[in-house]
């Protein structure tokens, strides 16, 4: 690909999505230096007279906000159930054995202050992290710690100073151990995709980035991600990627469950008019079990399907292998819309839902 159309191509990402993207291994620590800050008030927030960790740590947000919750578990060994909220309500078994963390980017989404409300009235909440708004104020009144963080981003483009942020909140709770190291592998495991995207932009002499390739092979396809253990989370991670950034429908599932429902269903594949397109998040070091599954479903459906795009973590690390993939997805998604000559960043249909919702 020529220098000039690469450069035409990121013209289209006027609000610099893919900086963002490069920005990841950097937010990382940020986030959880940010945390840190306020080590010993969050602890406080655990009285450890129950056992040395909560019962649960549930953590509620949506959307670009909630994504941390599945990628805590996926990429630390976690002491206790991390339990993600997404929606309106604490489920009625959190009690004081629990601890609450409350993750808005803007401060402002209703579900998460709703949960807030209810975590404050039931004496269990731990933290919230977010830039401002609404939530940041209650925090404030309540009491409660509130790690901050920097704003001018799309929710979705800080999932690295989410992440390190809620990482740092479940360390103080005694939810996960050794942090820093933690921290440092998700940071390898992301540099490793960054790397090979610095350097191939147009400022590098044009050589195509290698995720404009993916995009441009899943372009005008119907995705279907699939992971498996910790990149079940990232396959959600992917879906919501291709969603708001690329700007079309995707869908996410994990092995072994899919190979028991979703496998059936791709017989009639053709018959929905859709060309389809498998991409496969292989986890680190993947069971000679769940290895077999992705290689006998890719086969079993190989009729139904255009396309399959298998990724192989490179990263040492578990934690280093979840944000490798998640990077890949994030880039591929941001070249789907730039392929499609759109800006990735806008979301425009959700906060015109969140205005008509403001309005009732
Ligand atoms: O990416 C987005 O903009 C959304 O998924 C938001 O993250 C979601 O609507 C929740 O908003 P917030 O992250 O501000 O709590």
């Amino acid at each position: 690909m020529t220098t000039t159309s690469i450069d035409s191509l990121i013209a289209h990402d006027t609000s610099d999505m893919l900086g963002a993207v490069a920005s990841l291994p950097a937010q990382l620590p940020d986030g959880l230096a940010r945390a840190n800050l306020l080590r010993t008030q969050v602890a406080e927030r655990w009285a450890g007279d129950h056992g040395a960790t909560p019962r649960t740590l549930v953590v509620c947000g949506m959307g670009g906000s909630g994504v941390g919750a599945d990628l805590l578990p996926a990429a630390a060994d976690v002491l206790a159930p991390v339990v993600a909220v997404k929606g309106y309500d604490l489920p009625g078994w959190v009690t004081d054995e629990d601890r609450v963390v409350c993750v808005s980017y803007s401060g402002a989404t209703s579900e998460t202050l709703s949960c807030f409300d209810q975590a404050v009235e039931r004496s269990v909440v731990a933290a919230v992290i977010t830039t401002g708004g609404e939530l940041l104020a209650r925090a404030e009144a309540a009491g409660v710690p509130a790690v901050v963080l920097p704003s001018g981003m799309q929710p979705r483009a800080a999932v690295g100073v989410i992440f390190g942020a809620l990482a740092g909140v479940a360390d103080a709770l005694g939810v996960i151990e050794d942090v820093a190291t933690v921290v440092e592998e998700c940071v390898a495991g992301a540099t490793l995709v960054v790397d090979e995207h610095l350097g191939t932009g147009p400022e590098h002499g044009g050589e195509a980035p290698p995720a404009l390739d993916f995009a441009r092979r899943l372009h005008d396809h119907a995705i279907v991600v699939s992971g498996a253990s910790h990149t079940e989370a990232v396959a959600h991670r992917w879906k919501a990627q291709v969603n708001e950034n690329g700007k079309v429908p995707c869908f996410a599932s994990a092995y072994p469950e899919l190979c028991h429902n979703e496998l059936v269903g791709w017989e009639f594949a053709g018959a929905t008019g859709a060309r389809w397109a498998l991409v496969e998040l292989l986890p680190f070091a993947a069971s000679e079990a769940i290895r077999a599954r992705f290689d006998i479903v890719r086969s079993l459906i190989a009729d139904s399907i255009d396309l399959d795009l298998r990724f192989e973590p490179r990263a040492s690390t578990r934690a280093g292998a979840t944000f490798e993939q998640l990077v890949w997805g994030d880039y591929v998604s941001i070249y789907l819309a730039l392929l499609r000559g759109i800006d990735p960043t806008p979301v425009e249909r959700i906060h015109a839902l969140k205005a008509q919702l403001a309005g009732r």
